[in-house]
């Protein structure tokens, strides 16, 4: 009657920009993924015969409109799952999630978030779903959620239109190798265009979106075979150059669609000069403002000092490779 779940999120080392369906949200290309041991939610999901409609409270905030019709919709596909009716007038839930994340902070929470829901939906409704069928079913709440369900190194695979099994498979576990990412928040406002959006236009108005969809590929790869070597070199520049791509077809998007604050360009500076400075420290950024930096464990220490110098720097903080979703 009562699932608990605990998903990391995780941060794409090479980026997933736009769908190849819609309708079945299948990433148009491949990415790779480390999950993020300091990022976490954690989702209760409660069945209660007495409700009407499924109640969804996300830190501490009851949800209505569009938020709580996603918890559903993801929900619906755990109950189908599950040989729940779909008119069974008994089949709504408590939800009740928590981000215990570094601030309050428009930091993706999306991929932990519908990872953790369908974990713990599955256990609610003892779902008989393997971990690859909770990573397809809850890719369609958030792609990139399709990947916090593994711990460690994590591949999702361009998806081919209608292919509904799509899931992310585990490359190497956490402990394969000993890299910190180090996350700078530079806001605490809510994201300026959702993902999904920006990925729409980025599709259908920016001259980049066929570049985008050239290259992304060989970035994937790129950065596959650089974490097989542990060469933080080879996967660090091959994730800026990804992340650059991605930003730069969105960016060219008519109207653009811009993630990129100046303080983003601040912190993107510190880095190089980091660089120039002899440590090993690549940057990456996502549908938001925020730069994480991707180093070496021992230089971690190191980079979140010169990251906290940044003014309107909120908090910085030191993330390990994380574990996969864990159910109670
Ligand atoms: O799955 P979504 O809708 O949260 O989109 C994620 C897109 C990026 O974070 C920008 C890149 C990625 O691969 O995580």
């Amino acid at each position: 009657m009562r699932g608990a779940a605990k998903a990391c999120a995780n941060i794409a080392l090479a980026k997933y920009w736009g769908k190849s369906d819609e309708g079945l949200n299948l990433p148009a290309v491949p990415s790779v993924s480390v999950t993020l041991d300091a990022l976490v939610t954690e989702t209760v999901v409660e069945r209660d015969a007495s409700l009407t409609a499924d109640e969804v409270v996300i830190d501490g905030v009851r949800q209505e409109g569009s938020p709580a019709r996603k918890v559903t919709a993801l929900l619906d596909l755990v109950r189908a799952a599950a040989g729940v009716e779909v008119n069974d007038p008994r089949r709504f839930a408590r939800v009740v999630s928590q981000n215990h994340f570094p601030a309050a902070s428009g930091l993706a929470s999306s991929a932990s978030g519908f990872a953790a829901l369908t974990a713990a939906g599955a256990r609610a409704w003892d779902a008989p779903l393997t971990t690859e069928q909770m990573s397809a079913l809850a890719r369609r709440g958030s792609a990139s959620a399709a990947r916090s369900l593994y711990g460690g190194f994590v591949e999702l695979p361009a998806g081919v239109p209608g292919d509904d099994a799509l899931c992310a498979r585990m490359l190497h576990p956490s402990d394969w190798w000993d890299v910190r990412v180090v996350i700078a928040l530079v806001t605490r406002a809510p994201k300026a265009i959702a993902s999904r959006d920006g990925m729409r236009e980025t599709a259908r108005t920016s001259p980049y979106w066929h570049a985008w969809l050239a290259c992304a590929p060989g970035y994937a790869h790129a950065v596959k075979e650089g974490i097989a070597r542990r060469d933080l070199e080879a996967v660090g520049a091959t994730m800026e150059a990804s992340t650059f791509a991605m930003h730069a077809s969105a960016w060219a998007a008519v109207p653009a669609v811009r993630y990129i604050r100046g303080v983003t360009l601040d912190v993107l500076d510190r880095v190089e000069g980091l660089r120039r400075d002899g440590v090993g420290a690549w940057a990456t950024m996502d549908a938001g403002p925020h730069v994480k930096v991707l180093c070496a464990g021992a230089d971690a220490d190191r980079v979140a000092a010169v990251l906290r110098e940044a003014a309107n720097v909120i908090d910085v903080r030191i993330a390990r490779p994380g574990e996969g979703v864990r159910v109670s």
